[in-house]
């Protein structure tokens, strides 16, 4: 079980700009294991979109290489799927439509693939709800056509930036649970920025922490609290230690 899935290894990034080079990463190294379900964390700024892009091969870097089941990644790949703070659907698409498009773009139509997207909207609690379009669904149901959208291929790996951010707490939370529960049926490996500590601790087997820029990983964090988890678990002892030892790795970095 403990196979490394993607694995990035002295990766530097820097942005050229008209006030001189802007250096986002510096010196990135990271493996994650199939299946596992890491956080990532740092100060604004501090590199971590820079970051994922570069893992799914949406972004090169300047030095350094990231490697996906041990081949060097240079482009996007069907096996990476990305979700974005903003759920990013297409509006005039059916929220079904939506869910189905990247089958579409690469050419995989037909009643099977229709089949898999209701599957999908059964996981995420959203059937009855395929034929409306974006704009009759809260922030937190398009978020979850969002996640049904980045499964629809099937990949292996599941990268999330900020992908609550702009929910609120409660939506949030049942998000998380719900999330979780995904996460269970399907275990994919999933990489998920975050900018709320509870919730990189609630969800995940270990947390990265990012310095400031340029970001580098300043600490790792295992979360050894048990599965499956629900909310009692904020009241556990053991989780308030781990935040504790969060927050003031951030403080230190
Ligand atoms: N396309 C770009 N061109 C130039 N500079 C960029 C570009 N994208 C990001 N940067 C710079 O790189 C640094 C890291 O940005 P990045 O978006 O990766 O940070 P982040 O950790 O995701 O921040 P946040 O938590 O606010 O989303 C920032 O200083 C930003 O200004
Ligand atoms: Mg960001």
């Amino acid at each position: 079980m403990n196979h490394p899935i993607l694995t990035a290894e002295g990766v530097d990034k820097t942005y050229p700009s008209r006030e001189g080079d802007v250096s986002a990463l510096r010196d990135i190294s990271l493996t994650i294991t199939e299946g596992e379900f890491v956080s990532l964390v740092g100060p604004s700024g501090c590199g971590k979109t820079t970051l994922l892009r570069i893992l799914g091969g949406l972004l090169q870097a300047d030095r350094g290489g990231v490697h996906i089941d041990g081949q060097i990644l240079t482009e996007p790949r069907r096996d990476i799927g990305f979700i974005f703070q903003d759920p990013t659907l297409m509006p005039w698409r059916s929220v079904l439509k939506n869910v189905t498009l990247p089958l579409e773009v690469q050419g995989r139509n037909g009643h099977e693939h229709r089949k898999r997207a209701m599957e999908l909207l059964g996981l995420v609690g959203l059937l009855g709800f395929e034929n409306l379009h974006p704009h009759e669904l809260s922030g937190g149901m398009q978020q979850r056509v969002a996640i049904a959208r980045a499964l629809v291929h099937e990949p292996a790996i599941l990268l999330m930036d900020e992908p609550f951010g702009s929910l609120d707490a409660i939506t949030r939370n049942q998000m998380n649970l719900e999330l979780l529960r995904i996460w269970n049926a399907t275990r994919k490996t999933i990489l998920m920025v975050t900018h709320t500590i509870q919730e990189a601790i609630f969800l995940a087997d270990r947390v990265l922490i990012m310095s400031p820029r340029p970001g580098h990983i300043q600490a790792t964090l295992e979360v050894d609290l048990p599965r499956p988890r629900d909310n009692e678990i904020y009241y556990n002892e053991d989780f308030a230690k781990l935040y504790h030892l969060v927050r003031d790795s951030i403080a230190a970095a």
